[in-house]
């Protein structure tokens, strides 16, 4: 694989005005790891046996991306898309196939708010930060439904769905989407109308990557009141946790739909905890009065609530501090989750005994030293409207909650002793979640729960893992997938194949 024939290529295929050259990094340039490095989140696809890229692209132009398609097809390279560089299992810039090229979004993160139109056109490359922060400079009662992380890239959250404290009452950003920009496998820029309705489906929650890449997307904005609360509530085990938590169960999917509270199980001080965090879409009094009706045994008072704009939501809700500024939102480095992690997902039809809880703080409590936990993730409300195949996003009414269950370490050594760790969490599991399939969330990316062969992929070893994902929904992924790229050329451990793949 010779670099230099694939750069002469670039060149060759791109025009002279947009100047190609400045965009590209080869391990040569001195910039190369700083550029790679830069918004890795999970360190396990970051040290020295993890395979590297040939170059790095980081496009100006929509020519640029269209110039590394054609020669990575010319040339037999493999392409990787990154926009926010968040994906669990760093997909969007590891290959074992070699060799291959990241096209890096990160400059094309231009977003342009319409207030009175009530959307927005946001590049991939942006940040969830960096759009709750436009939005709300234009307008103080718009807002937007997505995830909580303010440095996740819009490019592959909104292509896998992408929820937050919002999602109770509005759904998902995918479900927000009205319009998008993409360059498929032939180089072409396409849009809503140019790409039809079936390819505009699969990539609004059947991720992006399969399908070509997003350039932009346009979404439809939502109504926030002025005024929003949060709390946060810690309960120990001193204080009944586990019962609260049960409780839980019955109400969270069931509550008014302006109001969404998760629970985080984490160890402290030799401990489980529970902390409940809410966001309410309005005041202190109105939420006092339906958590007084609904949810009693959490014993919530008003001083642990706090009311604010619904940008200071966002702010509070990333992690800073009230007397930070709010334009912290726009930096890509504000990130505290980097680390080595592992995480994996589960969908809850039934609620879980209380003795399976016990069971959990047994396995915490096994791995000392560690920094583990697990979100409970309330669905209901506006997920219940939705209906299963409304996008590729299969996981709506019948669920309680989603679980997420993460696990962070320090250093490369340790890394297989709490995969492992997470694993058997994991099985233990089994039965007090959903079964054929157990569903799981791409967006919580996950390769043990199956990945396409190197070389040929087929459908049916791709729907292992393409049925947790998205149900019956993935039939549909491999028909459109089978139309618009029949020769795999956007592929990736899971990706979706066409039907007729030989590669
Ligand atoms: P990244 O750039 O790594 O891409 C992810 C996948 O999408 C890759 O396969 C990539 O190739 C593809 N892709 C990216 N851009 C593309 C493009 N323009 N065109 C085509 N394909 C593209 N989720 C959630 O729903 N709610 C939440 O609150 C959070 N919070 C959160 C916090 C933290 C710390 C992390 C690490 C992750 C989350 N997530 C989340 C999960 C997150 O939604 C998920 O990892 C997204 O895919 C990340 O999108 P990025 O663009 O950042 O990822």
């Amino acid at each position: 694989h010779d670099v230099n024939i694939f750069l002469d290529c670039l060149s060759l295929h791109s025009d002279k005005s947009s100047s190609i050259s400045k965009v590209i990094y080869t391990k040569n340039n001195s910039s190369y790891s700083t550029v790679l490095n830069f918004t890795i989140q999970n360190f396990r696809f970051a040290t020295a046996n993890t395979p590297k890229p040939q170059v790095i692209i980081i496009p100006l132009h929509v020519s640029h991306i269209q110039a590394t398609i054609k020669c990575s097809q010319k040339h037999g390279w493999q392409i990787r898309v990154r926009s926010g560089g968040h994906d669990f299992e760093g997909l969007s810039y590891v290959s074992d196939h070699v060799p291959f090229v990241i096209i890096d979004l990160i400059k094309l993160s231009e977003i342009n708010v319409d207030a009175e139109e009530k959307s927005a056109w946001v590049q991939a490359g942006a940040t969830l930060g960096q759009l709750y922060y436009r939005i709300a400079d234009r307008s103080k009662n718009l807002g937007f439904p997505a995830g909580v992380c303010p440095t996740v890239g819009v490019g592959g959250h909104f292509s896998g769905g992408g929820y937050g404290f919002m999602m109770r009452k509005f759904g998902l950003a995918a479900d927000h989407v009205v319009d998008a920009h993409l360059i498929d496998a032939e180089g072409r820029l396409l849009d809503r109308k140019s790409m039809g309705e079936d390819l505009f489906w699969a990539i609004r929650g059947g991720g992006g990557a399969s399908f070509g890449v997003v350039v932009a997307w346009k979404v439809r904005l939502v109504t926030v009141p002025s005024t929003v609360t949060l709390f946060t509530v810690i309960r120990t085990m001193k204080q009944n946790a586990t019962k609260i938590v049960h409780e839980w169960q019955y109400i969270a999917n069931k509550l008014h739909e302006g109001l969404f509270i998760d629970v985080v199980l984490i160890r402290a001080n030799s401990t489980m905890v529970a902390a409940f965090t809410s966001l309410f879409l309005g005041g202190i009094d109105r939420l006092l009065l339906l958590m007084q009706e609904s949810f009693p045994e959490l014993g919530l008072k008003k001083e642990d609530c706090t009311e604010m704009s619904w940008i200071e939501s966002a702010h509070t809700l990333a992690g800073f501090q009230k007397e930070e500024p709010l334009y912290l939102l726009l930096d890509r480095n504000s990130s505290s989750s980097k680390g080595f992690f592992k995480a994996k997902s589960d969908y809850v039809k039934q609620p879980i005994p209380e003795s399976a809880f016990e069971g959990i703080y047994d396995r915490f409590a096994e791995e000392e030293g560690q920094s583990a936990f697990i979100a409970l993730i309330p669905y209901g409300g506006k997920m219940n409207e939705i209906s299963e195949s409304e996008i590729p996003f299969s996981h709506r009414a019948g669920n309680i909650y989603k679980i997420l269950y993460a696990v962070a370490w320090g250093e490369d050594g340790a890394s297989q002793r709490y995969i492992n760790w997470i694993r058997k969490l994991y099985g233990y599991m089994t039965p007090y979640v959903s079964k054929n399939p157990r569903e799981a969330y791409l967006n919580y990316r996950d390769l043990d729960i199956g990945r396409n062969n190197q070389g040929y992929t087929g459908y049916k070893k791709a729907s292992i893992w393409g049925k947790k994902y998205f149900k019956n929904n993935f039939d549909r992924l491999v028909h459109v997938k089978t139309t618009v790229d029949p020769h795999n050329f956007f592929r990736n451990e899971q990706s979706i194949p066409p039907l007729s793949s030989r590669v």
